[in-house]
């Protein structure tokens, strides 16, 4: 007890590194690129400062400038130039994901990870992540899975490393895995978006890759932010079904299942520090009412601290950069 014990002994000067209990490293982080098949230059998205939607032409540059700050990965979000209700821009072998990946892997190979994210929010004309029941107005599930198969198979022959299944319908890692496995591609993991909350925090998202919904919301297929035990049966059911790493989307505001999904399973987890996670920060810097730099470092921190292996955030270059000085 006081005085004998006094825990500021430790926090001054080299000690206190020596006593840290967590550190961020580039080799956490992973970056989400938007490649837009509807434009020829490179467009700032309005909510996301620094962040651009990137045509074609620029992708490869964009990643080899990624892969020189030694991020391990980036993760790619499509934006076709044509929707209609059932996302059939979505799976096609010269749509634009599967352009940016070949593009990437052909100028890259193993020197950048090249993670996509499998949904059809971006490619249906609805904006919902699967196909619409015309009578209930609801994404029918299990119509859904095949094409969620054929859009992951697309991607790995293109030469995505890995799949990113965002939609949250039941059994799509199952599906994925089994469409994966009779094409031979049995060697490609899946990382899930496991626990996936109906979150305020998507929306600068949908202005980056163009996929607000016409009509109802996503509250059909992802979680109610109050619930916690579920995360962890929807994670459950992930691995059951093959998933190997599974993640926590948002970030922030979802640190304590973070840490009971580590703590209950010990699997490689990921979180998704979302769109609008960067916009607040951003925006509070940019008036200064906040140090940008400190809070990206704080926030990305908390996020490590709560149990996440990896972070896919807009904030991958700023961090990498930083952490270089
Ligand atoms: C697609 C998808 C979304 C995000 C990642 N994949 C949007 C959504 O579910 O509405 C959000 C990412 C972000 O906000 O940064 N299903």
């Amino acid at each position: 007890m006081f005085p004998n014990i006094r825990m500021r002994r430790l926090r001054s000067g080299k000690i206190r590194n020596l006593v840290r209990e967590t550190n961020l490293s580039v080799d956490d982080l992973i970056y989400p690129i938007f490649v837009d098949e509807t434009t020829d230059s490179a467009m700032e998205v309005p909510s996301m400062e620094g962040v651009m939607r990137l045509p074609l032409s620029e992708v490869a540059d964009e990643a080899k400038r990624i892969a020189d700050l030694g991020i391990n990965g980036v993760i790619i979000f499509g934006i076709p130039s044509e929707k209609d209700e059932i996302g059939s821009c979505a799976y096609g072998d010269e749509d634009i994901v599967q352009q940016a990946t070949r593009e990437i892997k052909e100028d890259l190979g193993d020197d950048l990870l090249v993670i996509t994210d499998v949904c059809m929010c971006e490619y249906t004309s609805h904006g919902h992540c699967g196909i619409i029941d015309p009578k209930s107005k609801d994404v029918i599930n299990d119509e859904t899975l095949p094409i969620l198969g054929q859009i992951a198979v697309s991607h790995v022959r293109a030469g995505a490393d890995m799949v990113a299944p965002s939609g949250m319908m039941d059994g799509m890692i199952g599906a994925i895995r089994n469409s994966l496995d009779e094409e031979n591609f049995e060697n490609v993991p899946i990382m899930s978006y496991a626990a996936k909350y109906s979150s305020s925090f998507y929306g600068p998202f949908r202005d980056a890759a163009d996929s607000c919904y016409s009509f109802g919301d996503r509250s059909t297929y992802q979680m109610d932010p109050a619930n916690s035990d579920e995360a962890l049966r929807e994670v459950e059911l992930d691995i059951m079904e093959g998933a190997d790493i599974v993640m926590v989307k948002p970030a922030l505001p979802y640190l304590d299942i973070i840490r009971r999904i580590k703590d209950e399973f010990g699997m490689p987890t990921a979180a998704y520090n979302v769109s609008g996670e960067y916009a607040m920060i951003k925006a509070a810097a940019a008036n200064g009412w906040l140090d940008g730099d400190r809070a990206m470092y704080e926030s990305l921190l908390s996020i490590k601290r709560a149990g996440a292996d990896m972070i896919l955030t807009y904030f991958a270059k700023e961090l990498a950069t930083m952490l270089q000085k």
